[in-house]
């Protein structure tokens, strides 16, 4: 089926432990955006990714993948999930990154056969796009946060998803590996004409690099363009957040600082 919206979200309540976490959100993800869903610190991020996934239950509303909602195998395949704690791989399980990204190349059809050559070549296309031939045959435990995280997104890279779930893949990651990996998400979505969802606290990294923001406290706050994403003071008049100090008027500014500097 060819539809251009990937994912309708229409109305959707979640409460967990008894208090409303998500209230009525709505929203289209389109083919060859991409998004950045940003917001506090128990916002719902988290919960609306694993409930549009099916991992938990919503009291209303209803999600549809691809248009349809109850989604085939073959469409679930198409969606490639990074989960926050996806690079966190215990220092027990012995991997190297070849081998960490051949899993994403598994399916119930062929767990239990060697190989194959399509599936070598989809590994070694997802080692290449993410940048990897040189460590590939590294332990996943000797690599830096930002190699780490891209092989967890080369994994599902493999298995052709081309839809890409991430939540906060930027954790733990240094500056410079940060913009490397904002690229890296950057040409997928451009040049391997990926479509990416991406959770980040990470406002003004992500506002750089999506398409499309949406800052979800509850209920949506702003969905938009990136370049149009709503000062601190707007957001947080959209928040609901009240003033606590008078504001500081310009000339009253301009004298403290010319007083400071006198002194
Ligand atoms: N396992 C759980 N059981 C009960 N309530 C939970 C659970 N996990 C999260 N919550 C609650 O759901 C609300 C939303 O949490 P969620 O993890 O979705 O937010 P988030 O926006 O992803 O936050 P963060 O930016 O910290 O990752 C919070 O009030 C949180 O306390
Ligand atoms: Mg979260």
């Amino acid at each position: 089926m060819h539809t251009d919206s990937l994912l309708v979200v229409e109305n959707l309540s979640v409460s967990r432990s008894k208090k409303v976490v998500l209230d009525k959100v709505s929203l289209t993800i389109k083919r060859g955006e991409f998004v950045g869903l940003v917001g506090p610190n128990g916002g719902g991020k988290t919960t609306f990714l694993l409930t549009i996934l099916g991992i938990l239950k919503s009291n209303q509303g209803h999600v549809e993948f691809y248009g349809t909602r109850t989604p085939s195998n073959s469409i679930l395949r198409k969606l490639g999930w990074v989960s926050q704690h996806a690079s966190n791989i215990p220092k027990n399980v012995k991997l190297t990154v070849r081998e960490l990204v051949q899993l994403g190349t598994l399916n119930s059809g062929n767990m239990f056969w060697r190989y194959n050559a399509d599936q070598n070549a989809r590994v070694d296309r997802a080692i290449r796009q993410a940048d990897l031939q040189d460590v590939q045959s590294r332990s996943i435990h000797t690599l830096s946060g930002g190699q780490r995280q891209r092989a967890v997104i080369a994994r599902v890279l493999a298995s052709e998803a081309e839809f890409i779930i991430l939540d906060e893949p930027l954790v733990g990651v240094d500056r410079n590996s940060r913009n490397y990996l904002l690229k890296f998400l950057d040409r997928l979505c451009h040049e391997s004409q990926k479509t990416i969802l991406m959770v980040s606290h990470d406002i003004a990294a992500i506002q750089r690099t999506s398409h499309r923001m949406i800052y979800l406290e509850e209920r949506i706050r702003y969905d938009g363009a990136s370049d149009c994403f709503p000062s601190l003071d707007e957001l947080a008049n959209l928040r609901g957040l009240e003033r606590i100090h008078e504001s500081v008027g310009i000339g009253e500014k301009l004298y403290q600082l010319k007083d400071t500097a006198e002194k």
